[in-house]
């Protein structure tokens, strides 16, 4: 099995760029179901995630060119099903994003149940609430998902109990081409969505709104396809970011809209970094001595529950208290455990609510990826921690973060992959 081993105690300087973001270009991939001819995407990570969404397409009957790197050519003129298999949504919840395409395009789908992951239950009610509003008939059974429409969709206004990103972006993909107009309101704001709608409107959608708590979408009668570049990914971004923090680094991070990293940024100059935001990328200098911090998880703009993980291994060897309060997800403290096992301290209730008196320092040790980010975590616990860390299940980190070994080698990390 793989693993990855990393040698702390080498201070982060140098450049690094960031990819395409994951969670933009899922949802595109899965909106470009809606084209009747073909789209291309440009800046496309090279993730296991990104794969597994082009097969659900491919089981779809859509063609997809990866010949080019991180370009995907999608011929999506002939639709020849519409079931998502559970194979491939069960290694990947985004799958589910599909449904909203597929309702629109073809009037049908049939996608097996997402299924919880190592952070919570993910129930999709606000999905399938949605889709009903719009007029679909919803059946579930034996593990799967059915929704049918077919006379189409209508548009109508729906209120979303949370905003949900997902469900904002199934919606404005099933409603892009119902009868009518549709608002979605107390949607997701996130800068994925903003992008995604940026993609449904040069595909021929009409929405309007995105990025506000209202969203607009005019109902088309059908989408040509057309060409998009994926937005860079703040979360990745935000890791290496923090990575400079704890590591007395000196790091520019390229490929950066600092706009979607606001809170991110308050809260590394809180701990005491410098941190100059420029046009198309980001300078931070770590402090010699991290100051503790509070953060409270809660949808965009608030402060962002991917960054949770990575966040906490900086307060770790921070000196003082901190505080993390996850309001977002159920069951997001899988990193607390293998943290402890470095030497943190750490204290939580609810599983919601974390408190972490910092220490001087942390030991290397074998630790596991629970998922994405918080094998993100490990990684940057690694750099700092006295000794070696082998991290496993690193499969997690494969989903969400390209060429990280390279990446990180090359801001000086001694890391490496073996196995
Ligand atoms: C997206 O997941 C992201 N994934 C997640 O990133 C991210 O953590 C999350 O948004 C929140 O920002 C992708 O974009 C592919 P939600 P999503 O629907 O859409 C509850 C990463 O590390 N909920 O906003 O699944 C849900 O249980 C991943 O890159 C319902 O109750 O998130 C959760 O508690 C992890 N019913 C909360 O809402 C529903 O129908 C937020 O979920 C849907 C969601």
């Amino acid at each position: 099995m793989e693993k990855l081993i990393v040698r702390g105690g080498h201070r982060l300087h140098g450049t690094v760029r960031v990819s395409g973001a994951k969670n933009a270009v899922l949802p595109i991939i899965a909106a470009s179901v809606l084209g009747t001819e073909g789209s291309k995407i440009a800046e496309v990570p090279e993730l296991e995630d990104v794969s597994t969404i082009c097969k659900v397409l491919e089981c779809l009957g859509i063609r997809v060119d990866r010949s080019e790197p991180h370009v995907l050519k999608i011929d999506s003129r002939n639709i020849t099903g519409w079931e998502a298999p559970y194979d491939l949504v069960s290694t990947m919840r985004a799958s589910f994003l599909v449904m909203g395409s597929l309702l629109a395009r073809v009037g049908r789908a049939k996608i097996s149940l997402p299924g919880g992951c190592a952070i919570g239950t993910r129930p999709i009610d606000i999905h399938l609430k949605g889709f009903e509003a719009l007029g679909a008939t919803i059946k579930q059974s034996h593990g799967s998902v059915e929704a049918l429409a077919p006379n189409g969709l209508t548009g109508t206004t729906i209120y979303l109990d949370f905003p949900s990103v997902g469900a904002t972006e199934n919606l404005m993909m099933a409603a892009s081409m119902a009868k009518g107009t549709t608002i979605v309101e107390n949607a997701a704001q996130e800068p994925e969505i903003v992008d995604l709608a940026n993609y449904i409107n040069v595909m021929g959608g009409k929405v309007r709104g995105a990025g506000t708590t209202a969203i607009r979408i005019d109902g088309v009668k059908s989408m040509p396809g057309g060409e998009h570049m994926v937005i860079p990914d703040r979360i990745e971004a935000g890791t290496f970011m923090v990575a400079g923090a704890m590591t007395q680094g000196d790091i520019k991070v390229e490929n950066v809209l600092c706009e979607h990293l606001k809170p991110l940024i308050a809260k590394l100059r809180e701990a005491g970094c410098i941190v100059e935001e420029g046009i198309n990328d980001v300078h931070v200098v770590g402090p010699r001595e991290l100051k503790p911090i509070t953060i409270k998880t809660m949808p965009y703009p608030g402060f962002p529950t991917d960054m949770q993980a990575q966040v906490m291994a900086m307060m770790c060897i921070a000196k003082g208290q901190s505080s993390v309060l996850e309001t977002v997800f159920e069951n997001r403290f899988m990193h607390v455990d293998e943290l402890l096992r470095m030497g943190a301290n750490i204290k939580t209730s609810g599983g919601r609510a974390a408190l972490i008196e910092g220490v001087p320092k942390l030991y290397g040790c074998q630790v596991r990826a629970t998922d994405l980010r918080a094998g993100a975590a490990m990684v940057l616990a690694g750099l700092v921690a006295d000794g070696t860390t082998e991290i496993t299940d690193i499969y997690h980190i494969d989903r969400g973060y390209e060429n990280l070994v390279s990446k990180f080698t090359k801001l000086g990390a001694d890391i490496s992959r073996v196995g």
